[in-house]
């Protein structure tokens, strides 16, 4: 369904994404995971138009994105449903028309029928009846929820997920995991995921890629993951400390310096 070909995308001296090869299967869910700054969300960014690479191709069934004008971007990303980082709902919406919002944005659909379309949607994520509240009102993972029922309304074949689950307790995260699997088999949709949530990624994962420093380590079956002998792969999947892959400040080695300093 999309294929990456030697994807390449610098900031300054930050490769962010390093000549990527991969692909992503037609009604699978495939799992980018990697540390903080490996260059998911860039790679996420790429696939999806909102980013040009330096260069390399997007694939989207068979077509090159890199090669396509805005209008034909435009009208691929239709088909394409977006849950990002961190919900991004409207706060000046409330949840029925931040649902709505996409397909008033693109569609000449008469309000009766958008009305249907958010009601179903809304049930989909187990929200129905909170159509009038507004974001402030609601828990992180409802948040997510709503931005899932705006991810799906436009009835996207690809959804993808940035950080689905981050900030989530157990019993959310275990909600939304349970959601993007039952979203990809009744819809019948392609989806890819970014996260860094090792035990969420295994749950729900039918192919993993997992980047460091904006290069693909590994890649396969969570099985095959599991295997790896890859020292960077164990150590990211056994979240050790002590390993081959640096931390940089924006991990952990802040923490030192508040507790002890
Ligand atoms: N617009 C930008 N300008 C400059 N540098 C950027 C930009 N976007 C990303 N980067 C850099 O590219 C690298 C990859 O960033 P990216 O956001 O893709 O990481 P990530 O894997 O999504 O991290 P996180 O898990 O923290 O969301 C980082 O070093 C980041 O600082
Ligand atoms: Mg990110």
């Amino acid at each position: 369904m999309i294929k990456v070909e030697n994807l390449v995308k610098k900031y300054d001296d930050v490769v962010a994404s390093n000549g990527l090869n991969c692909r992503f299967e037609k009604g699978k869910i495939t799992v980018i995971l990697g540390g903080s700054g490996s260059g998911k969300t860039t790679l996420l960014r790429q696939i999806t138009g909102l980013e040009k690479p330096d260069s390399g191709s997007v694939y989207f069934d068979g077509t090159d994105m890199t090669r396509m004008g805005k209008k034909q971007i435009y009208e691929i990303r239709k088909k394409m449903g977006m849950l990002f980082q961190g919900s991004a709902l409207f706060n000046y919406l409330n949840i029925y028309e931040n649902i709505a919002f996409p397909l008033r944005e693109h569609t000449k659909i008469a309000d009766n029928i958008i009305k249907t379309i958010v009601t179903m949607k809304l049930e989909m994520v187990g929200l129905r009846g909170t159509e009038h509240l507004m974001p402030s009102q609601l828990s992180g993972g409802m948040m997510k929820r709503v931005g899932l029922a705006r991810a799906i309304v436009m009835d996207p074949r690809v959804i993808f997920y940035d950080e689905p689950t981050s900030g989530l307790d157990p019993i959310s995260t275990g909600v939304i995991d349970k959601l993007i699997k039952d979203l990809n088999t009744t819809l019948d949709i392609t989806s890819i995921v970014v996260s860094h949530d090792i035990e969420s990624s295994f749950k729900i994962a039918d192919k993993i890629i997992i980047l460091f420093y904006g290069e693909i380590i590994a890649e396969g079956t969570v099985e095959e993951i599991r295997n790896s002998k890859d020292p960077r792969v164990k150590q990211f999947i056994n979240g050790a400390p002590e390993g081959p892959i640096p931390f940089t400040r924006t991990d952990t080695n802040y923490l030192d310096e508040i507790l002890f300093d």
